[in-house]
């Protein structure tokens, strides 16, 4: 695949939009529960790359999808994410005290607040998310998305991952159960991430299953990304710390393989999603660019 030399501008230019539509959304700092609000605002406004709602607006784009109803969705699914973060970062959980460049919500706000601002955004992604009936009032494709948002977050999704993540901390894996993991914890935010587009422009049960494929295949190569970066990269340029799989005794896809075996599955499964996303007719070659850089990702 050609990749175009001004990638990294277009992407730029594209989180920029949707780190506005982002701001639009978050809560206001007032009255007794400002801390909670600033808690939440300061994990928010830290500069993630926001791929999650960037990939479900362009998957809406790519399906001709054209009013604002995708806006909610892609605000609740950021939402989501940063809870999984702000949880994952506890001393309970990973015990990490910087994200995304900045002090762990936690280390800045205390645990008790850490727990409070994780689980009011959890909940608060779904107030905005189903704010989408007030551009689509009684619309299906509204109720199919939300459907699918709350499944792909909880027990049969990222939280049941991160479950079983912790669950299996200083124990050996196989490469099954890793994958059940990683599956679950990395790639169902990032299937919702691709399906809801499609789902909100209405296309076919089949198309969308299409892109949760894609999905599943892009969020397997972005966890071994992450866990190679966890080895290999800087705390400055991943904006948290590394050996942080380590500390924690997790059986990673670098530990069971080795660095170059991760290397080369990442590229396998990214190959994969993309002659998967490619079979597609609809196109959207930004999209196809995104997907397949994530495998090589330095952040
Ligand atoms: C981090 O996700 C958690 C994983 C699933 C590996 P990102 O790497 O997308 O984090 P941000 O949003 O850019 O901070
Ligand atoms: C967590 O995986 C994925 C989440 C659902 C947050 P990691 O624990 O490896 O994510 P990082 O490295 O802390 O971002
Ligand atoms: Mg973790
Ligand atoms: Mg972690
Ligand atoms: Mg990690």
């Amino acid at each position: 695949m050609e990749r175009s030399v001004n990638f990294k501008e277009i992407l730029a230019e594209k989180t920029a939009e949707t780190e506005k539509i982002l701001q639009k959304y978050l809560p206001r700092e007032e009255g007794l529960t400002a801390e909670l609000s600033a808690a939440i605002n300061y994990s928010m406004r830290a500069p993630g790359k926001r791929l999650r709602p960037l990939m479900l607006l362009e998957s809406y784009r790519m399906f001709g999808g054209q009013e604002q109803v995708a806006e909610p969705f892609a605000a609740a699914l950021e939402m989501i994410h940063t809870h999984s973060l702000i949880h994952d970062d506890l001393p309970a959980l990973d015990n990490d005290d910087y994200r995304r460049g900045k002090k762990a919500t936690w280390a800045v706000y205390g645990e008790a607040m850490g727990v409070l601002s994780g689980d009011t955004l959890l909940n608060y992604a779904y107030e905005v998310a189903l704010s989408a009936f007030d551009c689509k009032k009684n619309s299906q494709e509204v109720i199919l998305a939300l459907q699918l948002l709350a499944c792909k977050t909880g027990i049969f999704g990222m939280l049941g991952g991160q479950s079983v993540d912790v669950a299996m901390e200083g124990r050996l894996m196989d490469e099954e159960t890793l994958y059940f993991i990683y599956k679950k914890k990395t790639s169902a935010l990032l299937e919702a991430a691709l399906m809801l587009g499609p789902v909100l422009a209405g296309a076919s049960s089949q198309k969308v299953r299409l892109m949760e494929q894609v999905g599943s295949y892009v969020g397997l190569a972005f966890q071994i990304r992450d866990d190679i970066l966890d080895v290999t990269g800087t705390a400055k340029s991943i904006g948290k710390p590394v050996h942080s799989d380590e500390k924690n005794q997790k059986t990673t896809y670098v530990s069971l393989k080795g660095l170059p075996g991760a290397e080369r599955e990442a590229a396998r499964l990214s190959a994969e999603a993309y002659r998967l996303f490619d079979s597609l007719e609809e196109k959207n070659p930004f999209l196809g660019q995104l997907l397949m850089q994530l495998a090589e990702r330095q952040k």
